[in-house]
Order: structure tokens, then sequence, then C-alpha cells
């Protein structure tokens, strides 16, 4: 009986891996289906084995497959904002980017802009485990002076004790297009957006976004301002309030409460995947599974040893279709 097993770099990738209780259960998993087979092949006394391990997919350091079967792809769609984005708000001709993602290669990583949604960053690496993460997700407009200045994505991916944010900013170009991204603060990043969007000198001016009722506020309050019936905080504040009516803005309680929400949803799935420790029973179950079925692959091997002694090896058993054939375990694919 011939074994010859092959495993590529699993070892490696292994050891460096920050491994989770998770990702060693699926591992366990992994292995015990493995022996499983080898077993089964063993009891139906095949004459060559040719098992190849294929190099356990990575989890890009995102949430851990229970099961190995994942692909770069699917990891990428495993991405998740912490956060709903906002609804679209902003310049009526900015609609038009709602849907479409814009992406840019810079220093080994692959920025991708989609306006009104998020913005995330891919490393492109061929590490086993290169980084991809969200770097924020659609909240409101920054405004000054009249003008829409910024796009604010925040709540993204932790970093320390914050979260990703990034600033989009405009600058006026012949078609839509990612000028550059940096990174001025850790974790806060800065992208410049080129687009035809913003060339028209009023283009991003906010007064006559607004309705007519929240325009007549603004003046009501440009008018108290002049007279000093109020302060430059209160002017502002109350200010704030109508772009927070226009829906351009969230209020510092709703911004609030959406941190919050998000932290609590994140803090119920840690417990969630701590919780995956109750599948180490499951393991344990399943594990007892396998044995009994390999108990009952013996018996039935038992028998038809007997049976294929007495065929003078003749008939189409287990051991014959197994045995006869090279087989390969590309199990991954
Ligand atoms: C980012 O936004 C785009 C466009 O809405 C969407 O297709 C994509 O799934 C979003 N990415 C993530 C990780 O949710
Ligand atoms: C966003 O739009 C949906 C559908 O139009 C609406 O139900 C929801 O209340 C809006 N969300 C906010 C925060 O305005
Ligand atoms: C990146 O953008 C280019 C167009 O600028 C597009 O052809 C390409 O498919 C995009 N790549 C990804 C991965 O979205
Ligand atoms: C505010 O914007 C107006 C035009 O929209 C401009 O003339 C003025 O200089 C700006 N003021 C500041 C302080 O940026
Ligand atoms: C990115 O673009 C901004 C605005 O045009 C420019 O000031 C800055 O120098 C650029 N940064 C890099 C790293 O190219």
């Amino acid at each position: 009986m011939a074994f010859s097993i092959r495993t590529t770099s699993m070892a490696s990738s292994y050891a460096t891996d920050i491994a989770t209780m998770h990702r060693k259960l699926s591992f366990r998993y992994y292995l015990l289906f493995i022996f499983a087979q080898v077993w089964f092949l063993v009891l139906t006394g095949s004459d060559k084995v040719n098992i190849k391990i294929v190099e356990e997919p990575s989890s890009y350091g995102m949430l851990n497959s229970y099961n190995a079967h994942n692909s770069y792809q699917e990891t990428e769609k495993r991405l998740k904002m912490r956060i709903k984005p906002s609804n679209f708000s902003g310049p009526v001709h900015f609609h038009r980017l709602v849907g479409h993602c814009f992406n840019k290669t810079e220093t080994n990583y692959r920025y991708e802009l989609c306006p009104f949604s998020n913005v995330t960053q891919h490393e492109q690496s061929l590490r086993w485990n290169p980084y991809s993460g969200i770097l924020g997700v659609w909240q409101e407009w920054e405004i000054v002076n009249n003008t829409f200045v910024a796009m604010v994505m925040g709540e993204g991916d932790n970093c320390g004790k914050i979260q990703r944010s990034v600033k989009v900013i405009f600058e006026c170009g012949s078609k839509h297009e990612i000028k550059n991204i940096t990174e001025p603060k850790t974790c806060n990043y800065l992208l410049v957006f080129l687009t035809p969007f913003v060339c028209h000198k009023h283009a991003m001016l906010v007064y006559p976004t607004l309705s007519e009722e929240l325009q007549t506020e603004w003046n009501l309050l440009e008018g108290q301002l002049q007279q000093n019936l109020i302060t430059n905080k209160g002017y502002k504040k109350r200010l704030h309030k109508i772009f927070e009516r226009a829906g351009y803005c969230l209020s510092p309680e709703q911004k609030e409460r959406i941190s919050h929400d998000a932290t609590q949803i994140e803090e119920k799935a840690q417990k969630e995947e701590a919780g995956e420790f109750a599948t180490l029973a499951k393991c344990s179950e399943e594990y007892k599974k396998l044995k009994d079925e390999a108990e009952g692959l013996r018996t039935l091997l038992a028998l038809n040893t007997d049976t294929v002694n007495n065929d003078n090896n003749r008939g189409g058993t287990h051991v014959d279709l197994i045995g006869d054939r090279e087989m390969e375990y590309d199990a991954l694919n």
C-alpha cells in the first residue's frame, strides 16, 4: 500500500495565522474530513492513494469561514459595512454617481470609492492574507460657507479605538476619477475625486438646493445675525439644524446613535463568535458521527472482502471501484 500525501504550504500559512478558535475549529474539521477519507481508503484497501491537500484558503483577516470553501471573490463580498449608508443627499446632479464605483491603485493598495455608499481598500499582494477593509461609509456632507465641501464617509473598520474614516473632496476634472488618496492622520483618509460635476462655479452651493421653507428660515437666520440678535455660535448651530432637516447632515444625536448601534451589533457578533466554542461540542458530535460511519464502513468492508474473496475478486464492490482508481482529492476546488 503506497501513500503519497502532498501538502502545499499549509503548515506555514497556518503557523502565521492569527488563528481564532473559530478558524482552528474549521481546520480541525477539515483535517478530520481528510482523516476520514484516508481511513476510508485504507479500509477499502486501495493500492495507491494520492491525496493532494491544496493550500488552505486564507481569511484575509476578515470574518473567518466555517467551512474551508471560500475564494477571494467571496471574501470581498464578505466585507461588511458597520453601518447602513445614509440616503442620497446633496446637489441633485450628484445623484448620477449613485451605484457607481471608481478605483485607483496606489502603492500596493487598490482604493475604491462608491459615492453615497462606501470607500474600501484592497491590498494588492500575493500574500496569503492581503488586507481588505472598509475605510468609510457614506454619512453626511461637510458644508462650509454655503458650499458642499466634502462627503464624509465614516464608521469604517475599527482602527484601535477609533473607526476609519474618509473625507472625499472634489476637484474639477474632465471625467470621474480618483485623483489621489492620502492619510493625513492615522486611519483618517483624504480622497480627492476629480469630476466634471463641480466645474461650474455654483455647482456646489447649498442654498439653491434647499426647499423654499428652509430657504426662508435661512434668510431669517441671516437677518438675526446681521442684527446681532444671535451669536455666531448660535447662528452656526441653527444653520446646522437646517442642513439636518434638509438631510445633508446628521445631528450629533443621530451620529451618536448610529455609532452606538454599530458597536452594539459588533459586540453581539463577537459574542456569537465566542459562542462558536459551543461548536466544540458540535465538533465532538460530528467526530463521533464520522467515527460511527467509519465503523460501519469497516463492517461493510469485512462483508465485502468476504464477497470479493468468494467471487474471486470480481463483482464491482466498493473495493474495486475505489481501489482501481487513483484518487486525487482536491478538496477545495
Ligand atoms: C459599496 O458600495 C457599492 C455600491 O453601492 C456596493 O455595491 C458594495 O457592495 C459596497 N461594498 C460593501 C463592502 O458593502
Ligand atoms: C432613506 O430612504 C428610505 C426610503 O426612501 C426611507 O424609508 C428612510 O427613512 C430614509 N432614511 C433616512 C435616514 O432618512
Ligand atoms: C477599476 O476601474 C477601471 C476603470 O477605471 C475598471 O476598468 C476596472 O474594472 C476597475 N477594477 C475593479 C476591480 O473594479
Ligand atoms: C464664501 O463663499 C463665497 C462665494 O460662494 C465667497 O465669495 C467667499 O469668499 C467665501 N468666504 C469664505 C470665508 O470662504
Ligand atoms: C493629492 O491631490 C491634492 C489636491 O490636488 C494635492 O494637493 C496633493 O499634493 C496630492 N497628493 C499626492 C500625494 O499626490
